[in-house]
């Protein structure tokens, strides 16, 4: 009797557990260019019978940096690990703390020196008013990203809704006062590794190949210095074979798709009173933000300039367009 109770449980609980345990599906992706707005895999289901995690005491270090620091630490959003602080002037409190409970620090994904990451933007030399407005925009409802279960985006959209103008004003002076530094090396290729998504970006899976095709992939030169947020371990961006010259071509040659890009982002790229600069930044990036201008995600007072310039333009065009800006000294 006794048994038979025990095999029947048994029948009962195992479907149950497996449920538990398996993975959400992962969303549709929103855009056709899932490779442009990486999502990330789904996270396993809690195991709840399993032992929670012991805190992992192993010291993590960076080149140039005297710090030795824990996984926690380095994921800690409200107080960052900042392992190079001679590389920029004091933070102010928003930007190296944040403010508990929604506002993770800025410079947590942006990066102390603000260069940024892929899944998110440079800020450093940005004018501090086009910063102001950005926020300002993400907090209206006019700035959005093409694929709504893009991580990062929507990190940055939720928290852009409790921030104040003050707060957003010291951290936009701090960051207009940066100078950004070259970042991303462009690689024109046939081929490039197969790629995992972590923390919303691409990485190389070491010793695999395939064509790159009509793709941008941009990965961190060394994705542990990446994952421990080393603000000096850079980026390499995979682009088509001839992708500069032709961006090259349609950015500044008169021609039927689009207006020349300095007459607003200036000579070489380098900005333009409020108009951001586009020289050496991360192509993700910027590519995300043409497609997004052209979806009509991303729609503030001022996106109406950039509407006639993306309209006509295809994937590859932009591919081309943002190969050649990353390409340009910052
Ligand atoms: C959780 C990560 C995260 C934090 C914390 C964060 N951001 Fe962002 N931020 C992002 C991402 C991701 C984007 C790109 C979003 C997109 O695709 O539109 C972004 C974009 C921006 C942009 C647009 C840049 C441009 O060139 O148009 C500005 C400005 C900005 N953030 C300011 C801030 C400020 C100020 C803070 C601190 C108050 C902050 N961010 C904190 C993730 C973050
Ligand atoms: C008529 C003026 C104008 C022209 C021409 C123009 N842009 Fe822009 N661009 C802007 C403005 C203004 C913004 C900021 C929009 C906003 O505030 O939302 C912008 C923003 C951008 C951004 C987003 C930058 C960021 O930090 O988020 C990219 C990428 C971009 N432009 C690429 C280009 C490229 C490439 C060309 C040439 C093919 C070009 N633009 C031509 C005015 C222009």
């Amino acid at each position: 009797m006794k048994l038979r109770y025990i095999a029947l449980a048994a029948t009962i609980a195992i479907p149950v557990i497996i449920t538990a345990q398996q993975p959400a599906a992962p969303p549709t992706p929103a855009t056709p260019y899932p490779w442009a707005y990486p999502l990330n895999p789904p996270a396993p289901a809690p195991n709840p019978a399993a032992a929670p995690p012991k805190p992992d005491p192993t010291l993590h270090t960076v080149p140039n940096s005297t710090k030795k620091l824990t996984q926690a630490q380095v994921g800690d959003g409200f107080n960052p690990p900042d392992w190079h602080p001679e590389d920029h002037p004091p933070m102010p409190d928003i930007v190296g703390h944040g403010r508990a409970p929604d506002i993770r620090a800025c410079g947590f994904c942006h990066l102390p020196n603000a260069q940024g990451k892929p899944e998110n933007a440079s800020l450093a030399g940005l004018p501090a008013a086009y910063i102001e407005a950005q926020v300002t925009d993400y907090r209206n409802g006019l700035r959005a990203s093409s694929e709504p279960n893009m991580g990062p985006p929507l990190n940055m959209l939720r928290l852009a809704k409790v921030t104040n103008e003050a707060e957003v004003k010291i951290a936009a002076e701090y960051f207009s006062k940066l100078k950004y530094k070259p970042w991303v090396k462009v690689v024109e290729t046939k081929t490039v590794a197969k790629t995992r998504i972590i923390q919303g970006m691409h990485a190389p899976i070491e010793g695999t190949s395939e064509p790159l095709g009509t793709r941008m992939l941009e990965m961190p030169v060394n994705t542990e210095l990446t994952e421990l947020r080393d603000s000096q371990s850079s980026f390499i961006a995979y682009v088509p074979i001839g992708a500069v010259k032709r961006g090259e071509a349609l950015a500044t040659k008169a021609n039927a798709k689009t207006t020349q890009c300095s007459i607003c982002h200036g000579t070489g790229l380098k900005g333009l009173g409020n108009v951001p600069f586009l020289a050496g930044r991360s192509p993700s990036y910027l590519l995300r933000q043409m497609y997004d201008f052209k979806s009509g995600a991303r729609h503030g007072g001022y996106a109406p300039l950039m509407k006639g310039v993306v309209d006509k333009l295809t994937m590859a065009d932009m591919i081309d367009l943002v190969a050649y800006a990353a390409s340009l000294q910052p």
